[in-house]
């Protein structure tokens, strides 16, 4: 009987799940969905029941399905980054946990890189930026504003690693998960003890960090006898999955970028040492193998702004609306949307600029216009903002002509192509693109289990599928447009600041 390995994914809006073979074959693949809570603008929560219920319920499915439980000899672990669970002394979860994609540790962010003397000064400490975003500036949030909360945390955990807890009672983490708390040394591969210390935070809250394939315990015998599998199966440490999603793809050494089109858009390098990383501009991760880095630029508003769009309009349209007759309504307007422009940064931005404070905006609405032209812009803009993170890559000196594709949004042509004309770039797509992150995790787990010998060689079968070229004249129309693209968030702040006054006397 071949063994498989099992990777599960607990994404942003879904946890994905799949099991593959040592020659990279996924044998099936399940997903189960759950809802985002944005209590107020900027703010994205999520109970981590919800993740707990979906993967326990999706993953007894498949394996029921598939009658394969006694045939996973590993476990790897794949998830939404910079999530913040904290954990009481008896584990229970303290508050909903924060996302990702939360803001709300701006000005603690901020306060921080000031009192070290900027953001050069950070960078000696991680060689990373504190973005808003990072784990780190919500530690900090819950020490202003949550008191209470932060006292009564004895562990807090990234989203994967809460899921670990549950399936081997451990706290522990991985290295490129642990890089996106602001407060891991990249370089090192270790926490920075010194800015810790300096933020005024407990070291003992801080999980033990793990190289993703390595072993962080075996499967709890409550959970084997549920799944059918055997118990004290190894969970491998996994990866963040911005980061594993990029190894998915066989992005894992230099002269390749990965793009990743999921809620969030990510372009993702791969380098043997870790690279310097001026301004903070990209955030620098340890890699899924002790030997590698990885370098990204994140717009936190990609697949995600189009989401929006759908929820929008449901109530309106009813069933007859769904994901791929709003695809059809956008191909069904012009190149540029008859210069119509849509600003995508619902949830704030991180990625070509650090800009928490902004907003949303379609630009040039004119009585000509219809829902099909928003509708493009909504996919335009949020590509356009991926080109202007390419820019960035282009001036790190990190090779851009090789482009390898994946995400959910790669099942859509439509996507595909409109990414291809508006960076100019050809793409590729490759095998198990649609299900990345957990395909990271089941790639670390194989690692673990012995089913590969290093990371090249288990990424070694990633096939590209389809290679899609820019259309020249498309292509030409998009560079036309892309320039007003580009100034839309720095023209429009003056106006998110007027709204967030606004917004906070009315808090
Ligand atoms: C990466 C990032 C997102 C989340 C959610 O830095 O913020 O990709 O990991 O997918």
């Amino acid at each position: 009987m071949t063994p498989l390995v099992l990777g599960i994914d607990v994404g942003t809006s879904a946890c994905k799940s799949v099991l593959m073979t040592p020659d990279g074959e996924l044998v099936d693949t399940v997903e189960a969905s759950y809802p985002l809570s944005t209590p107020r603008p900027g703010w994205a929560e999520q109970a981590p029941a919800l993740w707990w219920d979906a993967v326990q319920r999706s993953v007894a499915d498949m394996l029921a399905r598939t009658e394969a439980g006694d045939r996973v000899v590993g476990i790897g672990l794949s998830g939404q980054m910079h999530g913040l669970v904290a954990l009481d002394e008896a584990d229970t979860v303290l508050r909903p946990a924060l996302l990702w994609c939360d803001q709300r540790g701006a000005e603690e962010s901020a306060v921080l890189i000031e009192s070290l003397g900027g953001t050069d000064r950070l960078l000696d400490y991680t060689n990373n930026p504190m973005l808003p975003g990072f784990t780190g500036s919500k530690l900090l949030w819950l020490a202003r504003h949550e008191p209470d909360v932060l006292a009564r945390t004895r562990r807090f955990l990234n989203p994967k690693d809460f899921i670990r807890l549950k399936l081997t009672g451990e706290y522990a983490t991985d290295v490129s998960d642990a890089s996106g708390t602001g407060f891991f040394d990249v370089r090192k591969r270790c926490w920075s003890d010194d800015l810790i210390a300096r933020a005024g935070l407990a070291r003992e809250i801080f999980p033990t960090a793990f190289e993703s394939s390595e072993p962080t315990g075996g499967l709890r015998a409550d959970v084997a006898q549920h799944w059918g599998m055997t118990p004290g199966v190894p969970v491998s440490a996994g990866g963040g999955d911005s980061v594993i999603q990029t190894t998915s793809m066989g992005v894992v050494a230099p002269g390749m970028t990965g793009i990743t089109l999921g809620t969030a858009g990510i372009v993702g390098g791969s380098s043997n040492e870790c690279p310097d990383n001026p301004g903070g501009r990209l955030q620098v991760s340890c890699g899924n193998a002790a030997d590698r880095w990885h370098v990204m630029g994140v717009t936190l508003n990609a697949g995600g702004a189009f989401q929006w769009l759908i929820d929008a309009l449901r109530p309106l349209a009813g069933d007859g609306l769904d994901y791929d007759r709003l695809i059809e309504l956008a191909a069904s307007a012009p190149v540029g949307s008859e210069h119509l422009i849509f600003a995508p940064h619902l949830m704030g931005e991180r990625c070509p600029e650090v800009a928490p404070g902004a907003r949303g905006a379609w630009v040039g609405l004119t009585r000509a216009h219809d829902i099909s032209h928003m509708t493009r812009s909504v996919i335009e803009g949020a590509i356009m903002n991926m080109r202007a993170i390419l820019d960035l890559f282009e001036e790190a000196g990190l090779g851009t002509e090789r482009l390898r594709v994946s995400g959910g949004a790669t099942n859509s042509p439509f996507w595909l192509q409109t990414l291809a004309d508006v960076t100019g770039h050809p793409l590729a797509t490759v095998s198990g693109a649609a299900t990345g992150g957990a395909a990271g995790a089941a790639l670390v787990a194989g690692l673990g289990a012995g089913f590969w010998a290093d990371i090249d060689e288990a990424t070694a079968h990633v096939a590209e599928l389809e290679s899609l070229l820019p259309h020249a004249e498309r292509a030409r129309r998009y560079n036309e447009i892309y320039p007003a693209h580009k100034s839309l968030l720095a023209q429009l702040a003056p106006c998110y600041q007027q709204l967030a006054a606004i917004e906070d006397r009315t808090a």
